[in-house]
C-alpha cells in the first residue's frame, strides 16, 4: 500500500473512532498528551470484550492456568533483579540544536533529521517511568511504574502454586496496565506510553521448552483467528540474536499486516529460568519446584505469551474496516466478530407509531440482561442501520407491521445485510447462537 493510502486509512479510522466514541486523545481539551488514549463508550466495550475472550480462553476453559492481578507498583529491587534497570534501554541521540531526541537506530547519517543540526553520541535511555513513594522525593523513595506485568507473576510464583495445588506444567495469567517511556510512540494506539498487557507465564520442565513454545505459538495464533482476524494478515517472525530481549533464549512475534507494515502484536518468549533464578539469588527465597513423582528439584523454565490489549484492538478495527457501495449507496462497516462487538444488536421500531416503539422497548428489556443492545427510533431506518454498521453492531432487530400480526421481528445481519424473521420468543436463543457459535 502506498504511504498516501496508508495515511488515508489510518486517518479515516482515527476519525471513525472519535465520531463513534471508540477512542479519544487523552486530555484533548488541554491540547492532548502525546501517546496516551482514552477509550469511550464503544472503545471500553470492545476492549473489555477482547480481554474477557482472552481471560476465558486462558483461564476458564483450561485447568492448568490460574489468574492473578498484581499491583502496578512493586518493590524497586524487582526491576534491578529483573535486569530492567540495567538493560531495558534504547540507545538515543539528541540534537544539540533543536533538542529533539531520536532512537540511534532510526537516524541515518550524522545530522538531525528534524533540523540538520549536530547530534550527540548515543546514550542509553531507560524506558521505565520513575516516581516516588511516600512524602520524600529522594533516591531512596524511587519506585517504578511496571514496564511489564510479567514480574508480578514471577514474584508470586510460590503464592499461586501452593493454594492452587497445580503441578508443572502450569501457567499464571494476568491482564494489566504497563508503562514505557517510548521515544517514538505513534501509529495511533499501536505504541503508547501507557498500555495494557495480557500476559501468561507457563512454567515447565527445562527439557520441554521447544515443545511448549511450539504449542503456545499455535494456540495463540488460533486465538486471533477466533476473534475474527483474517489468517492472511497474521504471520510469525522469529527474533534473530540482535532482536532478542535480554531475558529470552528464543522468541517469536505474532505479526499483523498493518497499513504501516508487518508489526508485532504478541511476543512468545522462552525466558528460560532467567527470572526465577535471579529472584531466588536476590531474595534468598527458593523458587525451585520439586516434582514428587521423579524426586527432581529444578528451577522451571518459563514460556511467556505477551499480548497487547490496545494493539489487539487496533488490529480488530483495521481488519474489520470496510468501505463498500451497496445498492448504489456507500457505507462504512466495521466487520467486528460478534464475540467482541461493543453492541450486539440495535433495536428499531420501523416507524414511531402503531405501538411499534412500545414493542421495541419491550424487546430491549428482554435482551438487556443477556447482551449489550441499543434502542434507536430516530430517523429513517436505513440511516439507523448505517450508524450501527459503522460501530460494528452485528445485528439489527426491526419491529414492523408484521410484528403486530404475528409477534415476529426481522434480524438484519450487518455483513450480508440479509434479513430473517424470528419469533420474539426465540430472539435470545437465536442471538446467542449467532454470537457464540
Ligand atoms: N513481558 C514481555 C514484554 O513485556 O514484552
Amino acid at each position: 500500500m502506498t504511504n498516501k493510502k496508508t495515511q488515508d486509512l489510518m486517518d479515516k479510522l482515527v476519525s471513525l473512532c472519535k465520531r463513534r466514541g471508540f477512542i479519544f486523545q487523552s486530555s484533548e481539551i488541554y491540547g492532548g498528551v502525546n501517546s496516551c488514549w482514552d477509550y469511550g463508550p464503544m472503545g471500553v466495550e470492545l476492549k473489555n470484550n477482547i480481554k474477557s475472550c482472552w481471560w476465558k480462553n486462558m483461564t476458564q476453559l483450561r485447568d492448568d492456568i490460574e489468574g492473578l492481578d498484581a499491583s502496578i507498583l512493586m518493590h524497586p529491587q524487582v526491576w534491578i533483579t529483573s535486569g530492567h534497570v540495567g538493560s531495558f534501554a534504547d540507545p538515543m541521540v539528541d540534537c544539540k540544536n533543536c533538542k529533539m531526541r531520536f532512537k540511534a537506530e532510526e537516524v541515518e547519517g550524522e545530522k538531525c533529521p528534524n533540523c540538520g543540526g549536530e547530534l550527540t553520541d548515543a546514550r542509553q535511555f531507560n524506558l521505565m517511568f520513575k516516581t516516588h513513594m511516600g512524602p520524600v522525593e529522594d533516591d531512596a523513595s524511587v519506585i517504578y511504574l511496571r514496564p511489564e506485568t510479567a514480574q508480578g507473576i514471577y514474584v508470586n510464583f510460590l503464592n499461586v502454586l501452593a493454594p492452587s495445588r497445580q503441578k508443572l506444567p502450569f501457567g499464571i495469567a494476568q491482564i494489566g496496565k504497563a508503562f514505557r517511556n517510548e521515544i517514538s510512540p505513534g501509529n495511533f494506539i499501536f505504541r503508547s506510553r501507557e498500555f495494557e498487557q495480557m500476559e501468561m507465564q507457563y512454567f515447565i520442565h527445562p527439557k520441554e521448552d521447544d515443545k511448549w513454545i511450539e504449542y503456545w505459538k499455535e494456540e495463540r495464533l488460533i486465538w486471533y483467528h477466533n476473534i475474527g482476524i483474517k489468517k492472511e494478515n497474521l504471520r510469525f517472525h522469529q527474533h534473530d540474536k540482535k532482536e532478542l530481549a535480554f531475558y529470552a533464549k528464543t522468541a517469536f512475534d505474532i505479526e499483523y499486516n498493518f497499513p504501516f507494515g508487518w508489526k508485532e502484536i504478541e511476543g512468545i518468549h522462552n525466558r528460560t529460568d532467567y527470572d526465577l533464578s535471579r529472584h531466588t539469588q536476590a531474595t534468598g527465597k527458593d523458587l525451585s519446584y520439586f516434582n514428587d513423582q521423579t524426586k527432581e528439584r529444578f528451577i522451571p523454565y518459563i514460556i511467556e505469551t505477551s499480548a497487547g490489549v490496545d494493539r489487539t484492538m487496533l488490529v480488530c478495527l483495521i481488519d474489520g474496516y470496510h468501505e463498500e457501495v451497496v445498492r448504489g449507496e456507500e457505507r462504512t462497516v466495521l466487520r467486528l466478530d460478534p464475540k467482541i462487538a461493543p453492541i450486539k444488536a440495535g433495536i428499531y421500531p420501523l416507524v414511531k407509531r402503531e405501538n411499534m416503539p412500545e414493542i421495541a422497548k419491550k424487546i430491549e428489556d428482554l435482551l438487556k440482561p443477556h447482551f449489550k443492545v441499543f434502542y434507536d427510533e430516530g430517523g429513517a431506518v436505513g440511516r439507523r442501520y448505517r450508524r450501527q454498521d459503522e460501530a460494528g453492531t452485528p445485528f439489527g432487530i426491526t419491529v414492523d407491521s408484521q410484528t403486530l400480526q404475528d409477534q415476529t421481528v426481522t434480524i438484519r445481519e450487518r455483513d450480508s445485510m440479509e434479513q430473517i424473521r424470528v419469533k420474539i420468543d426465540d430472539l435470545v436463543r437465536e442471538l446467542e447462537r449467532k454470537i457464540w457459535e
